[in-house]
């Protein structure tokens, strides 16, 4: 049982400080270590080079990852954004087209769209820190493609925006960079729409340092995605790619944009893939020790989950609704000089890992009030697993002293 500390008198607590590190990882597991240190003893590193025989850990990765979700096909690349902008490529967008995406997302999702030269058509985010279904619906003329991001893990009624999406035909890409392992009404996130995407990065739910998956039941789009990863004419190397017949068909008219996958990588990754489940309800521990921690935090919203939504609670967000900007920034100086990291999507400026959709001078949009008011509030913090329950106890102990403390002077304040 872990003590939230919320019973008063909690004083003392307000010299309580928090010394651990909010991007300190966990270590690659020994049998990852053990299988990279094989393929860099063996030296074949590309995942075409490959002994007599030899299935290969990318192929192998490819595989048991299509095999997990349920996927045909499944090809692993060299990051998240490449993944998201060979699918774009895959399905056939092409440069000047309109594609719909979330104005909450990061800085790779508006830029995996302009890399093939297509526009994003930004649409709003809900105090659910979900997409904007209406204004989807309302938008859903103005493009063919969505590329949706489940933006810091958080999955939207994927039945009504499949059936959005549906209605005006419109493809739907996922993004899936915080939601490997989740899942919206039992189906894995990245299996709603024509393709899925995944980041392997170091901050996310297996840790390769770079890299992707791209996952696809659609034949053709699998092998245009195999082709342009740069396959050369190896692709029958693939276990978890469509058969020889389908790459005739695409094979002469899909550039080579390399982005593959290293055997070294595939390594690393194929044991955490195996450790998932159980590093998620780690993560989900943390996340409720948190969240219950902030629950009735005066001037603080915790952000509802959605009935039939499995995350992954590898980071929390919380709303500072309605605040003032000197407000929130006296809050999160005041956290951050008790050790707690928080990131704030409101700033004008992208700063580390946040962004806005209006930062992109690359990507203009129309002006969203509702949306802003949100971004305006979202706050923003990792949950490593490195981080005991009792870590996230104080963590939120702290906010919540920090944020009350600011609510309350800003109220007295005439
Ligand atoms: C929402 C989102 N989508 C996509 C990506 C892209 O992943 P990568 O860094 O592997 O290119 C990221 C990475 O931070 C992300 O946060």
């Amino acid at each position: 049982m872990v003590d939230l500390g919320l019973s008063p008198p909690q004083d003392w607590r307000m010299n309580e400080r928090f010394h651990g590190s909010f991007t300190q990882q966990e270590p690659i597991p020994e049998e990852g270590i053990e299988a990279a240190l094989a393929v860099l003893r063996s030296g074949r590193l590309h995942r075409y080079n490959l002994a007599p025989d030899e299935a290969g850990e990318v192929a192998l990765l490819e595989q048991e990852f299509a095999a997990r979700v349920g996927a045909k096909y499944c090809l692993a690349v060299a990051s998240g954004g490449y993944a998201m902008a060979c699918g774009l490529r895959a399905i056939g967008v092409r440069p000047g087209d309109r594609v719909l995406t979330n104005a909450f997302t990061l800085a790779p999702v508006p830029g995996a769209i302009a890399s093939v030269g297509a526009v994003p058509v930004f649409v709003g985010v809900t105090e659910g820190l979900v997409i904007d279904l209406d204004d989807l619906a309302a938008k859903a003329d103005q493009a063919e493609v969505l590329m949706l991001s489940h933006m810091r893990g958080h999955i939207c009624d994927m039945d009504r925006l499949m059936a959005i999406c549906d209605a005006a035909n419109v493809r739907v890409i996922e993004d899936c960079a915080h939601t490997m392992g989740a899942a919206w009404r039992g189906l894995p996130s990245g299996r709603h729409g024509v393709l899925g995407c995944y980041s392997c990065q170091t901050y996310k739910h297996v840790n390769s340092g770079e890299g992707g998956l791209l996952i696809t039941d659609d034949e053709e789009v699998a092998a245009r995605a195999v082709m342009l990863s740069g396959s050369y004419m190896l692709y029958g190397r693939h276990l978890a790619a469509p058969g020889s017949e389908v790459f005739e068909r695409v094979k002469y008219d899909t550039p080579n944009v390399s982005g593959r996958m290293d055997h070294l990588r595939a390594a690393i990754l194929r044991p955490q893939l195996r450790a998932l489940d159980r590093q998620i309800a780690r993560w989900n521990a943390r996340y409720s020790v948190v969240e219950e921690g902030l629950r009735d935090t005066p001037g603080l919203h915790v952000v509802a989950r959605r009935e039939g939504e499995a995350f992954v609670g590898s980071s929390i967000q919380f709303l500072l609704l309605d605040w003032g900007e000197a407000a929130i920034a006296e809050a999160l100086r005041r956290c951050a000089d008790r050790g707690v990291e928080l990131k704030w999507f409101g700033g004008a400026e992208p700063v580390a890992f946040t962004s806005r959709y209006d930062s992109w001078r690359y990507a203009p949009s129309e002006a969203m009030p509702a949306t802003d008011r949100v971004l305006k509030g979202i706050v923003d913090m990792r949950l490593p697993l490195t981080f005991s329950l009792e870590d996230c106890a104080l963590i939120a102990r702290i906010i919540r002293a920090e944020v009350s403390a600011v609510h309350q002077s800003c109220n007295r304040a005439p």
